[in-house]
């Protein structure tokens, strides 16, 4: 196959959740340690997404068990102590089951609201000291009917809508 700009991009696109628009994506080529970043997204967006997803789908019955948003906060909290990147799961409906959940001010809140007007992902690069981080935001939407036994307040989101949101911080490395 013929590698065009236009086969890549269509690629990207295909890759799912946290895909690159055209202009993200001649941006990042001027810039590679800024594209493997974003591809490190996209993979662990698919990730985290694909294992709530099954978790839900086969470990959670009632609104007693464990929810796989609890277990991924463990696991988040876990990865970011062995020092690979940050994670946090974000409400994005306004109503958060957890305050703690609440998007900040700052990065957090703006990618919700780029999040809530459509967008799948939006990102940006920030720098501290020496080393520079990309921050990123992808929409959560309500994926399952199961998610609205403990999520009342999904119950009449429109198909698609962004409820939540995971964000990333993840050092760019040249
Ligand atoms: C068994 C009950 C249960 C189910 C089912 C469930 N959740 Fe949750 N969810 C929770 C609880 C409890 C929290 C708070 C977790 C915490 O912060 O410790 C939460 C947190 C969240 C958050 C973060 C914002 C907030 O409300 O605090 C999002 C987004 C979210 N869930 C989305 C989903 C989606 C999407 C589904 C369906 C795939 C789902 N949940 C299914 C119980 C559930």
């Amino acid at each position: 196959m013929k590698v065009t700009p236009t086969v890549v991009l269509g690629l990207l696109f295909t890759i799912g959740t946290a895909s690159a628009s055209a202009e993200e994506a001649r941006k990042a080529q001027s810039d590679p340690a800024v594209e493997r970043a974003r591809r490190e997204v996209r993979m662990l967006d698919d990730i985290y997404k694909t294992s709530i997803v099954l978790i839900t789908t086969h470990y959670v019955h009632t609104d007693d068990d464990l929810p796989a948003g609890t277990a991924f906060k463990a696991l988040f909290s876990a990865v970011k102590k062995k020092g690979w990147h940050e994670v946090r799961l974000l409400d994005a409906t306004g109503e958060p089951y957890n305050d703690e959940n609440t998007p900040q001010q700052g990065f957090e809140k703006k990618a919700v609201q780029q999040l809530l007007n459509g967008r799948a992902v939006y990102d940006e690069i920030v720098t501290a000291g020496d080393k520079r981080y990309l921050l990123a935001a992808t929409a959560i939407p309500v994926v399952m009917d199961k998610c609205v036994m403990c999520h009342e307040n999904y119950k009449d989101v429109p198909k698609g809508k962004a409820i939540g949101a995971i964000g990333y911080k993840v050092p760019i490395l040249d």
